[in-house]
């Protein structure tokens, strides 16, 4: 399939194709059930985590995992492309995180910011183990001391879209993760 039909536009160019993707993730997925967890509960991180977490979950049904899954739907970016700073909840998980083993799965670890607040949230609340698993683990200067446990892959400074991701709330339907070619 050429890029054309694969949904690439003129202002997305690919950096990550479906098909790198889907390999990574047996990878990552083989990592994650090496660890062994007890009864693990996978919290995706809304919205841009959709497309990665229900990929992963099957990559690591192939690899043996059973795991349970929730959402969390917090909000830092809005409309911009910058980090606004402080992250809220906008749609609570539904199942109790007491005494299990968490995989919290991201689309972008940067800041930091929306990690550390999932992370202080569950341990709030007595969650035992807290993972953290990215799509893209950005190298760049943490606003907040935190790193992934897990990464599918490392990225840039570059604001990256697709495979669940948006800017505007549009791309998020790409098969690739892809960078912005224009401003
Ligand atoms: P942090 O809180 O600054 O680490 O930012 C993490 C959140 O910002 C992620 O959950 C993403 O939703 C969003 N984000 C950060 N960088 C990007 C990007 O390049 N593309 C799309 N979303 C991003
Ligand atoms: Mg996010």
């Amino acid at each position: 399939m050429t890029e054309e039909q694969a949904g690439a536009t003129p202002e997305v160019e690919v950096l990550y194709a479906a098909e790198a993707i889907a390999a990574r993730l047996e990878e990552l997925a083989k990592d994650i059930t090496a660890r062994n967890l007890e009864r693990p509960l996978i919290v995706a991180v809304l919205k841009g985590s959709f497309v990665f977490a229900a990929d992963l979950i099957r990559a690591l049904y192939r690899s043996g995992l059973e795991p349970e899954v929730d959402f969390l739907t917090l909000s830092s970016y809005r409309k911009s492309r910058t980090s606004s700073g402080n992250v809220e909840i906008l749609r609570d998980l539904d199942l109790d995180v007491e005494g299990r083993n968490v995989i919290l799965v991201d689309d972008v670890l940067d800041s930091g910011r929306t990690l550390v607040f999932a992370k202080d949230l569950l341990s709030a609340r007595g969650a035992s183990q807290i993972l953290t698993c990215v799509l893209i683990d950005k190298k760049v200067s943490r606003a907040v001391d935190v790193a992934a446990d897990f990464r599918a892959f490392e990225g840039s400074n570059e604001f990256v879209v697709g495979y669940g991701m948006d800017v505007a709330h549009r791309y998020r339907e790409l098969p690739f993760v892809g960078r912005m070619t224009k401003e």
